[in-house]
């Protein structure tokens, strides 16, 4: 697919693909699709950063490439590695066969065939449906070296690989960077990119969410649990429940043949929204119905 012309069709879009996108967040993947700039997504868990990375390379048919930031990271696992075991192999294979020529093995040795590409490497190379989308996830996982590292590799879209040269990408990928803020990524990578909060839904957009992720779920009890959900964000816990565990606590209701929230199904079923036994405790007793008559309250017409 050629690339959304307006703020509208970046929802159409990512609408078709199942991503229910607000105004704003459609207005920055709009503006870095046209000017090529890396978007840089941050928000809390399970609000849909990720998910608006596949939604966007399924709905521009470009290939996914994901890389996985976690502590610890550094270059070699994100750019490329030379395949030691097979080229072990293949020193021994010549060895036994009365030894190659020492350059020629050497060539053989530091050529593609042994090369292990990376998620950056990857993303780098030619792709006959255009540039793909490269994924960086959960940035604030790696640390500052890396970032550094990652900075110069998203300025010129190269990397040099000494035994073979350096490899260009002929059209940039279209890069999303996502962190869930555990800490500070730095100004000199943010400014290089768009910004965006990822906020919670509110309760228009996550009923629509839950139409697009949980179709089967009736419209009355898809409301209670939004209202719900809504409600227990604004109380004081550990973990807030995100987008992603609206949604599996509908499923799970369903599986229940739950027809409407009371009290006693939301205490049976808590563990698919809060995931912290503090959490879970603070809902006993008479917390849950509370919460619920006010989520109720909310539904009615005012
Ligand atoms: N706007 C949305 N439209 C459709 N589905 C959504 C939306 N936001 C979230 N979801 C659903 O919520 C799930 C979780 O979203 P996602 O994995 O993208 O969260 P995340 O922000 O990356 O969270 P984390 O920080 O934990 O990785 C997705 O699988 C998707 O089904
Ligand atoms: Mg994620």
């Amino acid at each position: 697919m050629t690339q959304p012309d307006s703020i509208t069709a970046v929802q159409t879009m990512l609408g078709a693909q199942g991503y229910v996108c607000g105004r704003a967040l459609a207005t920055v993947v709009f503006l870095s699709l046209k000017l090529g700039r890396p978007l840089f997504l941050e928000g809390e868990a399970g609000v849909g950063k990720t998910e608006i990375a596949k939604a966007m390379a399924a709905g521009l048919n470009r290939r996914l490439i994901r890389l996985q930031c976690y502590e610890g990271l550094d270059a070699s696992s994100a750019v490329y590695e030379w395949n030691f075991p097979a080229q072990m192999v293949a020193i021994r294979t010549a060895e036994a066969a009365g030894g190659a020529d020492r350059g020629t093995l050497q060539s053989e040795l530091f050529s593609d065939e042994y090369l292990i590409e990376r998620p950056l490497l990857k993303a780098m190379r030619p792709d006959e449906n255009g540039a793909p989308v490269l994924l960086i996830d959960e940035l604030d996982r790696t640390d500052e070296p890396f970032e550094a590292f990652l900075l110069e590799a998203l300025s010129d879209f190269q990397v040099t690989i000494p035994e073979l040269g350096t490899v260009k990408a002929p059209e940039p990928p279209i890069v999303i960077v996502t962190s869930n803020r555990t800490r500070e990524v730095h100004d000199a990578l943010k400014r290089r990119c768009l910004y965006h909060w990822v906020d919670y839904p509110d309760f228009e957009r996550e009923i629509e969410i839950l139409h697009a992720r949980a179709p089967e779920a009736a419209e009355a009890l898809s409301r209670e649990v939004v209202a719900f959900v809504q409600r227990l964000r604004t109380e004081d816990l550990f973990k807030k429940p995100g987008v992603a565990e609206t949604i599996d606590w509908a499923k799970c209701l369903l599986a229940l043949d739950v027809i409407n929230l009371s009290p006693e199904v939301i205490g049976d079923t808590l563990g698919a929204i809060l995931k912290y036994q503090d959490d879970i405790q603070k809902l006993q007793g008479s917390e849950a119905k509370r919460i619920l008559d006010e989520a109720k309250a909310d539904l009615e017409p005012a």
